[in-house]
């Protein structure tokens, strides 16, 4: 069993998904072992709390700079004795002393199809504000895994939605992770934890 680790920083709807699907049966070879946010007002702490999973807080407004908050993160993921950390919803990059040690273990998801709409100052509404103001006619999200320049791992799914005519950047948000994120993000997880992510030259291949 691969011990799970999660970040997060804000309603954790993304956490969630993870969590039903773990129930579900759907993960197959791992477990959520911890949770760790980075806001210590974020709601997903609220559900780790209600399903019996242990969680930390380290806030990032204790630490500096992005160096010293990614050593303090990669002290916990060392205890928690990580062998997958997935960010969901996790709004601070982080500093190539995590992306190092934890090469190829650490899975994001992005709410836009990269290399579309991501790379610093990307998170959250903006990816859509941003798209909607470009006028694309399909987005969606990316699972990938994480390496030391923003939203630049190699990718292991994508998923798309169409954009509609009348759409905010709230209701596109929605249609994506409804759609693809709270789908795409524990299927990768689960090929994760049966290690059937297999990577050749750089980019990510998912194994039957
Ligand atoms: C999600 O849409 C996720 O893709 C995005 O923030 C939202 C978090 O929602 N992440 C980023 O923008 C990271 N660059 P959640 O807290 O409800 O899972």
């Amino acid at each position: 069993m691969k011990n799970i680790i999660v970040l997060v920083s804000g309603g954790g709807t993304n956490l969630q998904a993870l969590i039903d699907s773990e129930k579900s049966g759907e993960i197959k070879g791992g477990k959520i072992t911890c949770v760790i946010s980075s806001n210590p007002n974020a709601y997903a702490l609220e559900r780790a709390k209600n399903n019996d999973i242990p969680s930390r807080v380290i806030p990032r407004k204790e630490y500096p700079d992005s160096v010293s908050y990614s050593e303090a993160i990669l002290e916990a993921l060392n205890e928690e004795k990580a062998d997958l950390v997935v960010l969901a919803g996790f709004m601070t990059i982080l500093d190539e002393c995590v992306t190092r040690a934890y090469a190829y273990k650490i899975i994001n998801v992005h709410p836009a199809l990269i290399p579309s709409f991501c790379g610093e100052g990307y998170y959250g509404l903006r990816v859509h504000e941003a798209a909607l103001a470009y006028g694309v006619k399909v987005s969606g999200a990316t699972i990938h895994f994480v390496n030391e320049k923003a939203d630049a791992g190699a990718i292991i799914l994508q998923g798309t939605v169409a954009v509609e005519n009348d759409d905010t950047p709230e209701t596109l948000q929605r249609r994506i992770m409804e759609n693809v994120e709270w789908k795409l993000l524990p299927k990768a997880v689960s090929l994760f934890c049966q290690d059937r992510i297999e990577i050749i030259d750089g980019k990510a291949y998912v194994t039957e």
